[in-house]
């Protein structure tokens, strides 16, 4: 058994202090070291699911637009005109070309260059082909994966491949090729982003402020599951939570899911901003931008399999949903009563729980990590 960072720790001592939760300087800090640096979840695949559609999304503070081209190919761009750098789109479009307002400078949706009124002065002038093809928009590396978007904005770092492969490994049963949305929603939180995710990889909370997805039993079942040191969170191998929400009607399966794993429900975190949920029949993604020390939006997606995208499925894709909704519902005043506990040093003394908090301590040990690099 591996030690974890609390079986040692003192009493009343936090690993990351109060002011981790709320100071602007570490929330800079911490979109350096961490937004700007690694695979970062962007947006959904489904925001841009016809041809010629794009989607305005933030990373890092930064606009970039989702596009998919009239050839089906999805990618992403600096949302910035390259004339004088007006944000291009503010909001989701269908249509394929896009307009930048200033100066009705155009661009396609594969993000070519296709207008530039009165280039030289002149009417029906435009610039040569050399020039417009240099005046693109701006590709961001990117990548999809489970009906999500992932940009990186840093230096060519290892593939999302690569950073993914624990978990594509223990999901390889599980054909994630065949999602089908389900429902989605967004919310506004007044707290941090990393209570976000410590709040997700919280089962200790689980029948006290969710009691409709099982007693204390339930989550004592959880095994804590650390995939790498970026992916981490835990594991009903047995399933439990999501029992409440099955229905009289089950759902299909995401393809041929082996009998051992279908009632294991999986629970991660991939560092820094998508929190997953995967059981054999349903998907729940929670993508959040942090905007600020004490605001985050997330954007939640429940996720069937494609056969069961059709009417005689549609009670059990709302009973499903309600559930997970339910349970997010119920999180919102917690995360948001956390962060108001931030702003009292007390906060600092805070004590987790060897038998509880393990995975929690390991994130707060990431982030920690992530910035003293930046130090360095
Ligand atoms: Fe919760």
């Amino acid at each position: 058994m591996t030690v974890g960072p609390l079986d040692d720790r003192a009493i009343g001592t936090s690993i990351l202090p109060a002011d981790a939760y709320t100071d602007p300087a570490v929330f800079a800090a911490e979109r350096g070291a961490i937004f700007e640096r690694r695979w970062v979840w962007a947006g959904f695949t489904h925001w841009v699911s016809a041809p010629g559609s794009s989607h305005p999304v933030t990373v890092a503070g930064r606009p970039l637009l989702i596009t998919r081209g009239l050839d089906g190919v999805l990618r992403v761009f600096h949302n910035i005109c390259r004339h004088r750098g007006m944000v291009l789109s503010e909001e989701p479009s269908t249509r394929k070309r896009l307009r930048c307002p200033y100066h009705y400078w155009t661009y396609d949706v594969d993000g070519g260059l296709c207008g530039t009124p009165y280039w030289d002065r002149s009417k029906g002038s435009a610039p040569d082909e050399a020039t417009r093809d240099a005046l693109a928009l701006l590709p961001v590396t990117h990548a999809e994966w489970a009906g999500m978007v992932l940009v990186s904005l840093g230096e060519p770092g290892r593939p999302l491949g690569e950073a993914l492969a624990p978990l594509r490994e223990r999901w390889a049963p599980v054909d994630l090729e065949r999602l089908h949305l389900a429902a989605e929603d967004t919310y506004e939180i007044a707290a941090n982003w990393k209570l976000v995710v410590e709040n997700f990889l919280d089962f200790y909370h689980l029948p006290f402020v969710h009691p409709q997805v099982g007693p204390a039993a339930a989550a004592l079942d959880i095994d804590d599951v650390m995939l790498a040191d970026d992916i981490l969170g835990g594991c009903y191998p047995r399933g439990a939570a999501g029992k409440a929400a099955k229905t009289s009607s089950p759902l299909p399966m995401f393809g041929d899911v082996p009998a051992a794993l279908r009632d294991r429900q999986d629970i991660f975190c991939v560092f820094p901003n998508a929190l997953v949920f995967l059981e054999a029949d349903w998907f729940q993604v929670i993508g959040f931008e942090p905007v600020a020390a004490d605001r985050t939006v997330e954007h939640m997606a429940v996720f069937v399999d494609r056969t069961a995208a059709g009417p005689e499925f549609e009670d059990a894709r709302k009973a499903l949903s309600a559930v997970l909704f339910e349970v997010n519902d119920q999180d919102v005043p917690i995360l948001e009563r956390l962060q108001r506990g931030r702003s009292s040093p007390a906060a600092d003394r805070n004590h987790l729980l060897p038998h509880w908090d393990q995975i929690t301590a390991r994130f707060q040990v990431l982030v920690a990590s992530a910035l003293e690099g930046v130090d360095e």
